[in-house]
């Protein structure tokens, strides 16, 4: 298991660019399910999560071939075994996103239960109450769902609570269900309004997406497209955080600003300078000054759950108390432990955590227990006095691409020591975060 040595002290300058949307790129490879033709997407993440849908989709019989440029072909001409095997659930989440577009194509879909995870009880209930209500027969057997139906039937869907991915996958199943589909109280996400543009592309009726009512128009079939992923507004994020807690300059460019309006509007109230410098690039600077600020996790547009670890880390370098509460995920704290260990000053109480600051971090060994988790240390290591060492970065390999190679070229002093991979072959359990 690979380590990363850290270590702080030095303001980060120059540019950096974000990579393509990890949880866009999931659901639009998912979205191959779909068609018999082929998809083209561009603006792929080079980061562990897609290799791992490379191989939950190559072993239902798609071809799937991911290239060095960063993108990806994917061609489903036939589904040989419509199932998402156990070994690939546990280690991701996300492949829940399959039911959905495989019920809708293949008219059967067995999907492993993903089972307990490293941030909170994350059921699919809600993926599986909407499948319901368009028809599909459920069953749950040896810790798989299957879902069957000839062909899916419109619906009237109104989610109990508001879901991510739970609107993706029910949005892939209703572009191919007889009839019209209403959805209310759906997510709106960026990465949902970046699914519904690829699926227009492939010939689905979808209105509103963006939006909290989603009405799509069923069609027989889709074809295939070519689309490019938008880009990765957490990694965005975190590099917003990057230059603001090192007293750094950055551009981060390759960005959707309008995506990161929530968290730019906080760094900024935290006491960085953060302008929008080009259509596709911010600008941030921090002055050294942080003073405390409040965060409270919502859905899109508010503050997101992906970087309130990230901003916690933030805040132990400002002047006051910052109480961060998280709504989203019910155990999504698991990084205070490891900045305390740092010399963080944080209380936590049920959801909320209130941060004290300003505290000298101190370099440690700490243990990467999430993906965004993960983010979270690099932060506070790149200010820590001395060399930290990350355990466990294949957390963060899951969702951020070369991390390393990134934060070194504007000035971190941040390196990989390779480790050598388990004898047995296992992949590392990694608790399926996102
Ligand atoms: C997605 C993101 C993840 C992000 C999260 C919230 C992807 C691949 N992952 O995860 O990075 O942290 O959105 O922005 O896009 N819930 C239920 N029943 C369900 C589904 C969800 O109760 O059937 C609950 C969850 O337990 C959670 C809340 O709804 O408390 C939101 O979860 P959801 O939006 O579904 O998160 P994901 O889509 O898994």
């Amino acid at each position: 298991m690979d380590k990363f040595l850290v270590t702080g002290g030095r303001p980060l300058e120059g540019t950096i660019r974000v990579s393509g949307a990890k949880n866009s790129a999931l659901p639009c490879m998912a979205a191959a399910i779909l068609t018999k033709d082929e998809l083209i997407l561009e603006n792929i993440p080079q980061v562990k999560d897609i290799d791992t849908e490379r191989r939950l989709l190559a072993s239902m019989g798609a071809e799937v071939e991911l290239t060095q440029d960063h993108s990806t072909r994917i061609r489903c001409a036939t589904l040989s075994d419509p199932v998402a095997k156990y070994e690939i659930v546990k280690t991701m989440r996300a492949s829940s996103l399959v039911l959905g577009p495989l019920v809708a194509r293949a008219g059967l879909a067995r999907v492993a239960m993903p089972g307990g995870c490293a941030i909170g009880g994350r059921p699919i209930d809600l993926h599986i109450k909407g499948l319901e209500k368009m028809g599909a027969k459920i069953t749950q057997e040896h810790g798989y769902i299957e879902a069957r139906a000839e062909r899916l039937k419109g619906a009237h869907l109104v989610f109990d609570k508001i879901t991510v991915t739970g609107t993706e996958d029910l949005l892939m199943a209703a572009v191919l269900a007889e009839g019209e589909t209403l959805m209310e109280n759906a997510a709106r996400e960026p990465e949902i309004m970046d699914l519904a543009a690829l699926l227009t592309k492939m010939g689905a009726k979808i209105a509103g997406a963006g939006s909290s009512t989603i009405r799509v128009h069923g069609v027989e079939r889709l074809h295939g497209a070519r689309h490019r992923i938008i880009p990765d507004r957490i990694e965005a994020g975190t590099f917003l955080a990057v230059g603001a807690i090192t007293g750094g300059d950055l551009i981060v460019a390759g960005c959707e600003p309008a995506h990161l309006g929530a968290v730019a509007a906080k760094i900024q109230e935290a006491g960085a300078r953060v302008e929008t410098v080009a259509a596709d690039a911010i600008r941030v600077r921090g002055n050294g000054a942080l003073r405390g600020t409040d965060i409270s996790t919502e859905e899109y547009p508010g503050f997101p759950t992906d970087m309130q670890a990230q901003f916690m880390a933030l805040v132990t370098q400002a002047e006051g108390v910052s109480v961060i509460k998280e709504n989203i995920f019910e155990n999504r704290f698991m990084h205070v432990q490891e900045l305390v260990r740092m010399g963080a000053n944080i209380k936590v109480d049920g959801r909320t955590a209130t941060v004290r600051g300003r505290s000298q971090l101190s370099a440690a060994s700490v243990m990467c227990s999430d993906l965004r988790a993960s983010a979270s240390l690099v932060l506070a290591a790149l200010v820590a006095d001395g060399q930290s060492v990350l355990d466990r970065v294949y957390h963060i390999d899951r969702g951020y691409e070369r991390i390393e190679e990134k934060l070194r070229s504007v000035g971190a002093k941040m390196e990989r020591v390779r480790t050598a991979p388990d004898p047995a072959g296992n992949p590392p359990e990694n608790g399926g975060e996102e």
